[in-house]
């Protein structure tokens, strides 16, 4: 399987490390400048350090790279967390970064696309933007965890958003427990 993550600037780099680190098969990642700025202030982790945990990585200016293109295969694309900014660039089709454009992309292709968006409160612009993309099919998931596994520690909460998003692109995990 191969997968395209996306990290941009919003609170919760840690979704998109974590995504990185337990997803199996081929991972391409893109991170926006902001993000690539919000990464040391929010965890432990370098930039460099996110990098290297992909198979191949491009800039968010490198609008030549392979996932520019809709001839370009893989199976699913995660923005990580993503920003409303992106979301609001997502449903208007701007794609003047490699990251809006992969995801025009992936829309226009018909392929499987999951925002995991953090931002609250929501202005009505927000949610009109948000609900634009889900009538064409991406999946907007919240950065937004149920307590249901009961979580012990950050890590744990971290993990019920990662398993929750890794479900919807049918990445097998063991990253909370299921209600039974
Ligand atoms: C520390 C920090 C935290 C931020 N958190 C959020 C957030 O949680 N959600 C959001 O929509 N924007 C957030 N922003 C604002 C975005 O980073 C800003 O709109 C940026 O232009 C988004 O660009 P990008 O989507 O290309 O990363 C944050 C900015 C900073 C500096």
């Amino acid at each position: 399987m191969r997968y395209v993550v996306a990290i941009t600037g919003a609170s919760g780099a840690i979704y998109g490390i974590r995504l990185l680190q337990e997803l199996k098969g081929e991972r391409i990642l893109v991170m926006s400048e902001t993000a690539r700025a919000i990464i040391p202030v929010e965890t432990d982790y370098t930039v460099e350090e996110v990098e290297a945990m992909a198979d191949q990585v491009f800039d968010d200016g490198q609008m030549f790279a392979s996932i520019a293109s809709g001839s370009f295969r893989y199976d699913a694309m995660v923005v990580v967390p993503c920003t409303e900014s992106s979301v609001a660039k997502f449903a208007c089709g701007i794609a003047d970064t490699l990251i809006s454009r992969a995801v025009s992309v992936c829309i226009k292709e018909n392929r499987r696309l999951v925002l995991v968006v953090r931002e609250t409160p929501k202005s009505a612009i927000m949610l009109e933007n948000e609900l634009k993309l889900a009538r064409l099919g991406v999946t907007i998931l919240d950065a937004n965890p149920g307590f249901y596994p009961r979580p012990q520690t950050v890590d744990d909460i971290v993990d019920i958003v990662v398993g929750r998003c890794m479900d919807q692109i049918g990445a097998e995990h063991d990253l909370y427990r299921r209600w039974e």
